[in-house]
């Protein structure tokens, strides 16, 4: 018996030399192992032997069965090997299609930035910017805030330490040095470095100590509009927004200018859009962005006459625009670099 077990290993080691790929292999093992196979017939003789021969025989069986499979695991493992190596080892193949070619893309605020950018340049504004870190001064005296508005206050602003190298640079100490809330500073420094006819837009990165949650975020991005000259009226104003918001969200879109607040514009209104083609948004009014006539205070503070000049202003969240075009409802979203999110938003470079 423990003999023909014997040869049976003996076969299995003579079957290897056959094996040159996965089929031969399969039909090699399946004599030996299969349920047909010569070992596995050779096991079931163990129900025939006398009870003192089976501990014997049950032994010799384990120990050809652990040869005979070493034996098959070494032989796969050397034909897989070889295929590998013949795959390498493949000819270049030039009319296999080509390997997809991933390229980048804008990140969703960018694409909507450059949209916005774009329907102004048209209309003859021209792009300037300005720094993030900005003075009380220029972020809010000069725009006509009072001392005791809320918006100064350390709960809303991220003001500089006093001991920080930012504040040292200032020379009055009303400069105080913080991150600007609002990109309306850029206001300013337009009209003090150029004179008017004055058409500008600013985009650029704004923030606030907002606590983050699904609508604040305590970075975010606006863009600013300013255009100064003689006889600007309420009516260049209302006809510039119509045109941005029509090019922006569709020709049905509806506008319209409710009374609000700001110090640095009076009148002062929030643009309010109903578009048909807004998802879940879609026939209800929306708050979209704050605009107004530039306060003659404002130009007189830039040294403008406000009998000869008249102007206005206009400040839009890109975050809020994108999140109205495309139903988003968190703006986290923006922020954590999450492919899935910004491959379905992203613009074409
Ligand atoms: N700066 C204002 C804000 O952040 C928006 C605004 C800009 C309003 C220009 C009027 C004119 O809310």
């Amino acid at each position: 018996m423990e003999n023909d077990l014997q040869a049976i290993v003996s076969q299995a080691e003579a079957s290897q030399a056959t094996i040159s790929n996965r089929s031969d292999w399969d039909q090699a093992k399946a004599v030996i192992l299969g349920p047909k196979g010569s070992l596995t017939q050779a096991s079931k003789l163990i129900g025939k032997l006398p009870r003192e021969e089976k501990p014997a025989f049950g032994q010799a069986l384990n120990q050809a069965k652990k040869q005979v499979e070493a034996l098959f695991a070494n032989s796969l493992s050397r034909i897989e090997e070889q295929a590998d190596l013949i795959a390498l080892g493949k000819p270049y193949d030039p009319t296999l299609p080509a390997v997809p070619n991933r390229s980048a893309s804008l990140h969703p605020l960018s694409a909507t930035r450059r949209k916005v950018v774009a329907i102004f340049r048209k209309l003859g504004f021209t792009v300037t910017e300005a720094t993030e870190a900005e003075t009380e001064w220029f972020c809010f005296d000069a725009l006509n805030t009072p001392e005791d508005h809320p918006a100064r206050d350390e709960q809303d602003t991220l003001f500089f330490s006093p001991d920080s190298k930012w504040a040292n640079v200032s020379k009055k100490a009303k400069e105080a040095h913080l991150l600007r809330t609002h990109t309306s500073s850029v206001q300013i420094r337009t009209m003090l470095r150029e004179k008017p006819p004055l058409r500008v837009i600013a985009p650029g990165r704004c923030f606030r100590r907002d606590t983050v949650d699904a609508t604040h975020s305590a970075n975010f991005h606006q863009l600013e509009g300013l255009c100064v000259d003689r006889g600007v009226t309420l009516l260049d104003l209302k006809g510039v927004l119509d045109h941005f918001l029509k090019e922006m969200f569709g020709t049905k879109v509806q506008t319209r200018l409710r009374p609000s607040f700001f110090p640095f514009t009076e009148p002062s209104f929030e643009v309010d859009l109903k578009a048909p083609n807004l998802g879940k948004l879609s026939d209800k009014w929306i708050e979209i962005m704050g605009c107004g006539l530039v306060d003659p205070e404002v130009l007189k503070l830039v040294n403008l006459d406000p009998d000869e000049w008249s102007g206005f202003a206009f400040g839009v969240g890109i975050e809020r625009i994108t999140m109205i075009l495309h139903g988003i409802d968190d703006i986290r979203h923006f922020y954590q670099n999450d492919q899935r999110f910004l491959s379905q938003f992203s613009g074409s470079l």
